[in-house]
């Protein structure tokens, strides 16, 4: 097929449009976000502390806490704003999330077997295996929560995982460990990913097509160069992004 009959033809997994949501307080901290995610791709969102990314990734996911004001979340060709957490999950939505809550007297061995979508679910997993004995999250280190979180999104075979801030609290061998992981079990399968970071670190190795910074419940820039986008924020501050000079470059 041609390369413009492939595009045209081409559906998005995720397509956000015009979104605006409000959290239980009565915050408003979506103001019109815009984006879309293809099969395969990984995409990379930054922007400033409270600027609205991991309620973004709530809201992607159908946490109740936040009230969809506007706009349409498009999975797979189906609006799934009136969708159910697990229902989203079912189809293939994934959230490792930035502060994962403790399931007090719940083996992370249990837990995991209750969740998984797999049929056979006899294969070894090559992380976390110390903490498969112990309750989950319960009194964990940041970085075993990560990992608990990572072993976790494995049983549920995504087709979109986001992640939001993954790598904070991971040292370098354990962040290069779970980044393995990924590219084996998930890109390698086409798995699409939104990566929420503060840090190149994961982007030198998980290499994003597309780079996006939000700021204040908006995206702005979106760019193929994270390591320009990067440098811009580094010299300038986020607020050069209002004026993004590497659009889509
Ligand atoms: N349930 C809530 N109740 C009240 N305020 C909330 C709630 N959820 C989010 N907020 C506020 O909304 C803003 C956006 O929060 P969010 O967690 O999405 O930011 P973020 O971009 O992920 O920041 P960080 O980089 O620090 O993780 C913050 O000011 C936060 O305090
Ligand atoms: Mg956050």
């Amino acid at each position: 097929m041609q390369n413009w009959l492939k595009k045209m033809t081409k559906s998005n997994l995720l397509k956000v449009t015009n979104l605006h949501a409000t959290s239980h307080d009565g915050k408003k901290v979506l103001k019109g976000v815009d984006l879309e995610i293809n099969k395969g791709e990984v995409i990379a969102l930054l922007g400033p502390n409270g600027c609205g990314k991991s309620t973004l990734a709530h809201v992607i996911s159908g946490n109740s806490k936040y009230k969809v004001d506007n706009g349409k979340i498009t999975f797979k060709r189906k609006v799934v704003n009136s969708f159910t957490p697990e229902k989203r999950v079912k189809i293939g939505i994934a959230l490792t999330h930035q502060h994962p809550p403790a399931l007090k007297g719940v083996p992370l061995s249990v837990f995991l077997k209750i969740i998984s979508k797999k049929d056979n679910d006899k294969e070894e997993m090559n992380i976390g295996s110390e903490l498969l004995h112990r309750e989950v999250n319960l009194d964990y280190s940041g970085g075993e929560k990560k990992i608990s979180e990572l072993m976790q999104i494995l049983k549920l075979d995504p087709k979109l995982l986001i992640l939001d801030e993954l790598d904070s609290g991971l040292d370098i061998k354990n962040l290069k460990k779970l980044v393995g992981t990924i590219k084996k079990e998930l890109v390698s399968k086409k798995v699409a990913i939104l990566i929420i970071t503060h840090s190149g670190r994961i982007l030198d190795l998980l290499k994003p097509d597309m780079t996006c910074v939000m700021i204040d419940g908006e995206i702005y820039c979106k760019s193929k160069d994270y390591k320009k986008v990067l440098k811009t924020i580094d010299k300038y501050g986020y607020e050069k992004c209002k004026r993004c000079p590497f659009l889509a470059s």
